[in-house]
């Protein structure tokens, strides 16, 4: 029986993940890198310095570590204002609609994100207040599809690993959640990979199949 249910942030409950698409694509404009949509989205889950690897795959120079660091900073830092600019609006439609929800039929709901900036996004978007334990970058070393992460959200929770769901938009996430041995709900893209145990477009898919839980169960 599913009790908890543990989300991604990026792409899964507000659509940052287009954001981090644009500083990436900046930071490529600016080196003279080409950087496709398809190379956006398999930085999806994944870290920083991960992702600028998959940034710097087009180009045919060899950058040093402190060079790459650089980069993943000024990207950081433009993502940053880009995330200054989000309001409880941003979330993602029904996103302050289902938590609640979920909440009110006995779930125990955590975030399981790899980013380092989730805290500045749950506060801005105001989605922090349904969460009853936040797991984020900053609390894990090893990103997606390593499971830590919702491993640890669960552990946050004090719920067993094969009593919760993992949702996540990237392929890498939905890895991590069945590394994880939880059921899988594969959002968005990893949807459209038909990735997860369950595969949705909408948000409001999930009310479905999360029936409330009996009380005392
Ligand atoms: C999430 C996103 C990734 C991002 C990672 C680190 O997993 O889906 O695209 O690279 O977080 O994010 P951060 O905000 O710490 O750079
Ligand atoms: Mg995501």
């Amino acid at each position: 029986m599913i009790r908890a249910i543990l989300f991604d942030l990026d792409g899964v409950l507000v659509d940052t993940d287009t954001l981090h698409y644009q500083a990436w694509k900046e930071l490529a404009d600016r080196l003279g890198i080409p950087f496709t949509q398809e190379q956006g989205n398999r930085c999806r889950g994944i870290s920083r310095m991960d992702s600028l690897e998959i940034v710097l795959e087009g180009s045919d120079r060899i950058y040093s570590q402190e060079e790459k660091e650089a980069f993943a900073q000024a990207k950081n830092t433009r993502y940053q204002q880009l995330l200054s600019a989000l309001t409880p609006g941003h979330a993602s439609p029904g996103a302050h609609v289902l938590l609640p929800e979920l909440r009110r039929r006995g779930y125990r709901l955590a975030l399981a994100s790899g980013s380092k900036n989730a805290g500045l996004i749950l506060e801005r978007t105001g989605l922090g207040r349904w969460l009853d334990a936040v797991a984020d970058g900053n609390l894990i070393t090893r990103s997606k599809p390593d499971p830590q992460v919702f491993l640890t959200a669960a552990e946050l929770l004090g719920v067993p690993p094969r009593q919760c769901a993992a949702v996540d938009d990237a392929l890498a996430g939905v890895q991590a959640g069945r590394a994880a041995e939880m059921v899988t709900v594969a959002f968005g893209d990893a949807a459209l990979h038909q990735a997860g145990d369950y595969n949705i477009q909408s948000l409001e898919e999930m009310l479905p199949l999360f029936p409330p839980l009996e009380a005392g169960r």
